[in-house]
């Protein structure tokens, strides 16, 4: 067989025939090269196989160049795989998810999943556009051997073993996808490339690396700034420590209010004189009135001086604001 090497403009309608017709065809990815076949076609598929000297029990990744051939090849794509897709397709990913009965066993080496790539290549996603076909595809290397990044690596590879390399240049991202399996019961990194686990958790929530180590996403607020009023705030240890704090604030003319519970507020002694804002009786109430409570306060005082709520329960999340919006400064 006569090994062709041809650009993707030039070749694209004889690697279309020959997809049609049921045969391979190399095709270049961002990762690495491909060769593909039909994925509906269990006599094309077997081609890949025999071209790579690939053991036919080890699956093959099924390429789409749009979202609606992603959902026909899966059974129910769920809602952790879709959102993979949408934060990372097209691109360096191939995520795992229960395979649609289109997809036959030659393909899934008998397993009841199939691995989706949507390639961001713009090569490759022409010619999969063109095909109209899922394209199975692993990389365009005989078995055991290095994965091919360019068309002269393949043809140095394979020539004689495939009619048609399309040629797109060197691979931009030079390894192979990051593979998900979004089957197992935590999202679980089977291949690990250029989209890592943080990435990956970051979307997620959860992720397995491929060490087997669960990596946790930061809480996506974290990367931003937090809501802190325009003027200081300060958590007092004590009802007596805030009392104090506020005849400081006020000898220098700081205009100081305090915001607590009622209790609190009528433990302090001769209440009359200090500015406050009552946030209620309950944790509960402190909830939904705090944040109320701070943008009064930073409208009209210039210094907050706040209650420790404690640490159980809801309070626990109130002052996890409460240290944010004070900067943890304590009186
Ligand atoms: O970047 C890539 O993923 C490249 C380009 C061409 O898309 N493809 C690629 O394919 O690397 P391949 O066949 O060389 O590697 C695919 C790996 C294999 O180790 C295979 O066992 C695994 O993915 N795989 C495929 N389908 C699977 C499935 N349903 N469950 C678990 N592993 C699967
Ligand atoms: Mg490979």
């Amino acid at each position: 067989m006569q090994t062709k090497i041809l650009s993707i403009e030039d070749g694209l309608d004889d690697a279309v025939g020959l997809i049609k017709n049921g045969e391979v065809v190399v095709f270049p990815t961002e990762t690495v090269y491909g060769l593909g076949a039909n994925a509906l076609d269990v006599s094309a598929v077997r081609k890949i196989f025999i071209a790579k000297g690939r053991p036919m029990d080890n699956p093959l990744i099924v390429h789409v160049a749009d979202f609606d051939t992603a959902e026909s090849v899966s059974a129910g794509l769920g809602e952790g795989a879709r959102k993979l897709m949408r934060a990372f397709m097209p691109g360096a990913i191939t995520v795992i998810v229960e395979k649609s009965d289109l997809i036959p066993d030659e393909v899934s080496a008998g397993l009841p999943t199939v691995g989706i790539r949507f390639p961001a290549h713009e090569g490759a996603r022409k010619f999969i556009k063109a095909c109209g076909v899922p394209i199975a595809a692993p990389s365009a290397n005989t078995s055991t051997k290095i994965s091919p990044t360019s068309a002269e690596h393949v043809y140095e590879d394979m020539q004689g073993r495939v009619p048609l390399i399309l040629d797109g240049g060197s691979c931009q991202v030079g390894i192979e996808s990051t593979i998900v399996d979004m089957t197992a019961d935590v999202p679980t990194v089977l291949r690990p490339g250029a989209i890592t686990p943080q990435m990956l958790a970051e979307v997620l929530g959860e992720v397995k690396s491929f060490a087997g180590k669960i990596i946790v996403a930061r809480a996506p607020g974290m990367k931003y700034r937090h809501y802190a009023p325009s003027c200081p705030m300060a958590v007092a240890d004590s009802a007596l420590s805030a009392a104090e704090y506020y005849a400081e604030c006020e000898k220098n003319s700081l205009k100081p209010v305090i915001i607590a519970k009622s209790g609190y507020l009528s433990s302090l002694e001769s209440q009359e004189k200090f500015q406050r804002i009552d946030l209620g009786d309950s944790d509960v109430e402190v909830m939904k009135n705090i944040y109320a409570a701070m943008h009064e306060a930073e409208k009209y005082y210039g210094v907050i001086i706040c209650e420790d709520f404690g640490d159980s329960g809801v309070a626990a999340s109130v002052m996890n604001r409460i240290n944010k919006a004070s900067g943890g400064r304590r009186v």
